[in-house]
Formats: C-alpha cells, structure tokens, sequence
C-alpha cells in the first residue's frame, strides 16, 4: 500500500467501526444518541485514529486488535470538541464544516453527548480483549485514557487555557496548556497502537514522546490556521482565539517563530520514530500534519 492508500484505508475502517458502534435500537434516548453520532461520525480527519493503528502495525499488531482503541480515543477526541465549542468555552458555531453540536441540538444535549461519548471509550476498550488485546495491556490503556483525558490531562489543560491569565503568562506556560490539552491524546493514541500490539516498554516511551511534541505542533499549527487558514476548508470558524482573547503561542512569539518552533518539534519527532521498522508512512503523516491547511 502506498502512502494515500494506507491513508484512505485507515480513515474508511475507523469512520466505518465508529458508525457500528453508532448503531444502537431505537430508545428513549434517540435524541442523545443521535446527538452523539453526529459529532462522531461523516468528519474530522482521523489523526489519532491513524496514529494508533500505524504504531500498532509498526509494532507487528493486527489493524483489527487496534480497531477499538482507535475508535476510543477518537471518540474521546469527539466529545473535547463538542464540550469546546460550547458557548461557556470558545462559543463557536460550526465544526468539521457542519453546524456545532449545540447549534444542529441544543446546548443539555450537547453536553450530554460528551458526557457519553467521554464514557464510551472505556467499554470499547474493555472489549478489545475479544479481539486479541491482551487483558493487562487493556487494563493499562484504561488507566492511560482516564489520566491523559482526565484533570491531569486533556480536561486539565482545557481548564487552564480558559482562565489563563493575559499578562503574566510565559511561554513556558503556554506550552505547558498545549502539552496537556492537546499532546495528551496524541500521545495516548500512540501508546494505545503500541499495546494493542503489545510492544515492549521501550517502544511506548518513544511513541509517548514521539506524540509529545507532534501534539503541540499540532495546536501551535492550529493556533496559525486560526489566523491564517480558510473557515471553509478549515470547517470551523477563523479567529475564534482572538476574539477570544486567548493565549496562544502564535500570539506571544509571533507568526514566523512559531512555525519554526512547530518544525523544530516536528524534526525532533522524526527522530524518536528511527526506533521503529517500516516507518516511512509515518515519517510522511508527520511532515503532513505540519504542512497541512486544514
Ligand atoms: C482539533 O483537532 C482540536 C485540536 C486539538 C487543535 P483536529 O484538527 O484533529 O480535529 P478533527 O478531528 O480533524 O476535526
Ligand atoms: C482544542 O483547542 C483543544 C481541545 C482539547 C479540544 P482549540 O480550541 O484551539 O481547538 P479548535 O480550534 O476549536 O479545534
Ligand atoms: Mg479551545
Ligand atoms: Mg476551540
Ligand atoms: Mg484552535
């Protein structure tokens, strides 16, 4: 399989396993559930879905033992964003090109789709021992998604970036943010691909770091595309941070240097994937995601 190939193979699997866990008798609760399968499913662009499969392959695991925790962290994924977009956090109208969750429903139900789509994930990964996950390894990945998800982790850094203070915070701090609310489920897929294979522990500490630092070249490139892009490709609006008045990296270095930080933390990336077989699909995901529009 070539680069595009692989690509469009993992994006299809994954939208096609989360539209089956998605398909659920109709219930009481019809509203939540189609709440939850709207912001799941027909968008997005799969990066962490793709992240864990690719490091599950390179680790010598099957794309099906992966699948479920694939599916889990971009459900995860899909609740940060519904929660994100609320009025109470960055108060934006549209995501992955269609209206936000709360606009397309209402803001309870919104909410409550990310409350059950945070709790989801954990069944997904519970049952992933059916598809040969080792026990221990699925016992670990629940204790990853919950730390990496939780106070200490996504949610932790979410809170951070709507209280931070305008004049007194460092750089540092800003990075700090950005390792928490976005490199924390970046490196949680990664590490997810790696027990899914059951990998040994030096290959998970370099998947750990390897995402680390793709994960906040992803937001300072986000924080740019929030300036710089199209809200169309985009789908989701423009200048959403300043209007905001949010701390970013972007807007404390400046454009240009931090597109160069993000190339610095790309390159030391690359050189975490050398302890990894067969990593050119990777290396070529990496350069994409620093080079993307969208
Ligand atoms: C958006 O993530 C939120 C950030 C962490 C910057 P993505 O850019 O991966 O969003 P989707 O999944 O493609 O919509
Ligand atoms: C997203 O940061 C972080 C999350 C944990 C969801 P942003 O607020 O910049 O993400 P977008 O730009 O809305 O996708
Ligand atoms: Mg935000
Ligand atoms: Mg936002
Ligand atoms: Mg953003």
């Amino acid at each position: 399989m070539n680069f595009e190939e692989r690509s469009a193979f993992y994006r299809e699997e994954t939208e096609r396993e989360l539209i089956s866990y998605m398909n659920i008798p109709h219930c009481a609760q019809d509203r939540l559930i189609d709440a939850m399968r709207y912001s799941l499913t027909g968008g997005g662009k799969r990066i962490r879905a793709v992240i864990t499969l690719e490091f599950a392959r390179m680790c010598g695991g099957k794309p099906e033992a992966a699948m479920p925790a694939a599916c889990a962290i971009e459900m995860m994924h899909a609740f940060s964003l519904i929660h994100d977009d609320l009025p109470c956090m960055d108060d934006d109208d549209m995501r992955r090109g269609k209206p936000s969750c709360h606009i397309a429903f209402d803001e309870a139900t919104a909410l409550l789709a990310g409350d059950a789509l945070e709790i989801y994930p954990f069944k997904l990964i519970a049952e992933s021992v059916e598809r040969g996950v080792k026990a221990e390894n699925a016992l670990k990945m629940c204790r990853i998604l919950s730390e990496n998800a939780g106070h200490m982790g996504m949610t932790g850094g979410q809170i951070i970036d709507c209280i931070m203070p305008d004049d007194c915070s460092s750089q540092d701090d800003i990075l700090r943010m950005y390792e928490l609310k976005t490199s924390r489920l970046l490196q949680t897929a990664a590490v997810f691909g790696c027990l899914a294979a059951d990998a040994d522990e030096m290959h998970i500490k370099k998947a750990d770091e390897y995402a680390k630092k793709v994960g906040l070249a992803f937001q300072i490139i986000d924080d740019i595309l929030d300036i710089c892009g199209d809200a169309e490709t985009l789908g989701k609006p423009v200048g959403s941070d300043a209007q905001m008045g949010k701390k970013t990296y972007v807007r404390a270095v400046g454009i240009e240097n931090a597109r160069r930080y993000a190339e610095k933390l790309t390159d030391e990336a690359m050189s975490l994937l050398d302890g990894f077989d067969d990593n050119e699909f990777i290396r070529q995901f990496t350069i994409g995601l620093l080079n993307r529009n969208k």
